[in-house]
């Protein structure tokens, strides 16, 4: 089958590989029809990351199910399924209590003393292969699955947001503890902060403000109901300050991560942690879902070569504010939010600029890690040659 692989920094390629295969009897084999492009595999594409080459990445996967293991039930050939980023195993101690981010079963404990969790085509996450690619193998398919309703083919590039970036952006929204009728800051007007705009607008918040300097992006948040906040124009706590009545944005989201920078392009790893402290008001909760590592030797700055950053910690407590972090538990949220999909209430996919088919993926991942204008969020067809022509 044809795969996108890594091969080192900045330099990945579809190349023939192995078919994707049943290992276990709890496995399927799904013939991917889209499958997308995601922020996290730039920090992946850029060399920021220890992921092995000769990775397929790709983690955000929808398809048509074609080989099921003896020992799967539920799940039958034909089926149409988006599966989530995360692998879990469904009775583990974290799955059983809906921290399907957070397996133990599938997680690799090699790669740091505790870890638990896995995914597909990602460091640190297992030796799972990714999606970007015709073919993949999904454990535990029962209930990793999610069974796609008959608009299927017509939504595909709603239903595929499922499997990250919508889920993503609404845990964005849980952890900082949104209610109806607050007002959330959401830093970052990439694919993730924009789903978290449209969790925050479907959810009742009163004021949405996207913060980011990339006028294509904050447009975007702009039609999704937000107030677009461009850091280059100047603090963003004194704009979210002016705009909230002195008193800061109720709650707040990071969907940036640590790879975040300052208007002249440097990266300045504690930068988007340390203006969500400053523009959330004293007792809010922040929300933290953009990506930060234990370890980024290939960082620039002394303290985030191990995975440190200089942390307004007191500030942070005088607010009396908390905080939530990590990986998006997507079986928590993905059954309803197909539903919402279904029933025409929410719209993921009008962020995507592009669909292409799997041999334009190079190209497509040099044009989205230069953030080049226009290139939000790419859709690839791997097997789905006339849609993605
Ligand atoms: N927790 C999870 O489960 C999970 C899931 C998916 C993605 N992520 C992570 O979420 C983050 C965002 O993902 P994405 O796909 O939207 O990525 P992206 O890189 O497309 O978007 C990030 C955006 O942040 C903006 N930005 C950079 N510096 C900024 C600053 N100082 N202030 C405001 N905005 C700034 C960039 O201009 C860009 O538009 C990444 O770190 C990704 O790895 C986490
Ligand atoms: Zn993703
Ligand atoms: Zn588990």
């Amino acid at each position: 089958m044809k795969a996108l692989v890594y091969h080192g920094a900045r330099k990945v390629s579809v190349d023939n590989v192995p078919d994707a295969k049943i290992e276990k009897y709890t496995d399927v084999v799904v013939k991917l029809t889209t499958t997308n492009i995601c922020g996290s595999d730039l920090h992946m594409y850029e060399g920021r990351t220890d992921v092995e080459k000769g990775k397929i990445l790709g983690h955000e996967n929808l398809g048509e199910v074609v080989e099921v293991g003896k020992a799967v039930d539920t799940v039958k050939k034909g089926d149409k399924v988006v599966l989530p980023f995360n692998i879990g195993c469904g009775f583990c101690a974290n799955c059983e209590r809906g921290l399907s981010g957070f397996c133990l079963t599938c997680a690799d404990q090699s790669v740091m003393p505790g870890m638990a969790g896995a995914a597909y085509g990602f460091a640190g996450m297992g030796p799972y292969a990714g999606g970007q690619a015709q073919y993949l193998r999904v454990p535990y398919a029962d209930y990793n699955c999610l069974q796609l309703p008959p608009d299927a083919t017509e939504k595909e590039t709603d239903y595929v947001m499922l499997s990250d970036i919508f889920p993503t952006g609404w845990h964005a929204t849980r952890l900082a503890n949104l209610q109806p009728g607050e007002s959330i800051v959401i830093y970052g007007a990439g694919p993730v902060g924009l789903m978290a705009a449209m969790s925050a607008r479907i959810q009742g918040a009163s004021q949405i403000f996207v913060v980011d300097g990339q006028e294509d992006r904050l447009s975007l948040a702009r039609e999704i109901g937000a107030t677009a906040i461009d850091n280059k124009n100047g603090d963003v706590g004194d704009q979210i300050r002016e705009l909230t009545g002195g008193w800061g944005a109720d709650c707040g989201a990071e969907c940036v991560g640590y790879q975040c920078h300052n208007s002249a392009g440097k990266e300045v790893p504690n930068l988007v942690m340390n203006s969500l402290v400053d523009a959330v008001k004293a007792t809010g909760t922040l929300g933290v879902v953009g990506v930060f590592v234990p370890k980024d030797p290939g960082a620039e700055d002394r303290l985030a070569k191990k995975g440190e950053i200089a942390f307004d910690m007191g500030k942070f407590w005088f607010k009396g504010q908390k905080m939530g972090t990590g990986q998006c538990n997507v079986k928590t949220y993905n059954r309803r939010l197909r539903d919402l999909i279904h029933q025409g209430k929410a719209n993921p996919s009008m962020i995507i600029s592009h669909e292409l088919p799997l041999d334009e993926a190079p190209s497509a991942y040099k044009h989205f890690d230069q953030r080049d204008p226009g290139w939000t969020k790419v859709v690839l067809h791997p097997n789905d040659f006339a849609r993605a022509a």
